[in-house]
């Protein structure tokens, strides 16, 4: 059947799959024909996403992405890839007076340093092949949201999201394409790691012209595409999955 959005014959990696956006991705690029590697910390959530891929000849490798070894150890059991998703991060809020180098450290090591070095290392060692797509997972924080208490998680990914312009211009020698997705907030265990209230909760989500949050599996249709032959005159660009946006 006739379809510019299959990842049929495809090899993917989706890193952060053991929750949330990076698990509803793996599983519905698997639904689409993808073959994937995923990787996140957690072997029982890991497994657990495993074991709901469609079709066969998936891997799972455990790293911890925050630690050099763990990146090197997971590049170094990579077959060749004609995609990545790039989904692991993690979440923080804290108002300004608070915001120390020491929680600046930690917030840009996983949501920035991590996937710049996987980024780095998947293009050196050639682990992408010509025409391949990478996606990268960063957010509307810092980029067109600056809510209270968001600045160091905004900051991450606003950094993120300039840097995979930078490799869209270096990548495309070898025609591979790089490109961000900015979801606004998402139903997912990291939002409810924050500080909101119910409360605060309800009257956020009513920010949203949508009056919702998203689904995972929303973003992960947006990665799909960004995986696609459909998209593949597209780099360099940032996808907003934002139900409107919270502004
Ligand atoms: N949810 C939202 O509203 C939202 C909005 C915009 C952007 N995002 C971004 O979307 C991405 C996915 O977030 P999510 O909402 O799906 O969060 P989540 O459910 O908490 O999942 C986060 C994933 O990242 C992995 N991860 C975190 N630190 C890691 C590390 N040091 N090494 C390896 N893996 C690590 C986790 O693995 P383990 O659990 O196995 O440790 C988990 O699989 C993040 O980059 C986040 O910033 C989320």
């Amino acid at each position: 059947m006739y379809n510019p959005f299959s990842l049929e014959g495809k090899t993917v990696l989706v890193t952060g799959a053991s929750s949330g956006i990076g698990r509803a991705t793996a599983i519905e690029c698997s639904k689409m024909g993808a073959t994937v590697v995923i990787t996140g910390r957690n072997a029982e959530r890991l497994q657990e996403t495993f074991n709901a891929l469609a079709g066969e000849g998936h891997r799972q490798v455990i790293a911890d992405l925050s630690e050099q070894e763990g990146i090197e150890s997971l590049v170094g059991q990579l077959p060749p890839l004609d995609g990545a998703a790039l989904c692991a991060g993690i979440g923080l809020t804290l108002p300004v007076q608070f915001s120390t180098r020491e929680k600046f450290d930690k917030i840009f090591n996983t949501n920035f340093f991590s996937p710049v070095e996987t980024t780095r290392l998947l293009y050196k060692k050639k682990i992408l092949k010509p025409e391949s797509s990478l996606v990268v997972i960063a957010s509307i924080g810092g980029i067109t949201s600056f809510n209270y208490g968001s600045g160091i998680y905004g900051a991450s990914k606003a950094a993120l999201n300039s840097f995979m312009k930078f490799c869209a211009r270096e990548f495309a020698v070898r025609q591979i394409r790089v490109n961000c997705i900015c979801p606004g907030m998402v139903e997912t265990p990291l939002i409810h790691r924050g500080t909101l209230t119910e409360e605060q909760y309800q009257q956020y989500m009513q920010m949203y012209p949508l009056k919702r949050f998203g689904r995972p599996e929303e973003i992960a249709y947006g990665v799909i595409y960004l995986l696609s032959n459909a998209s593949s005159w597209i780099t360099g660009t940032c996808l907003f999955i934002d139900g409107g946006g919270d502004n």
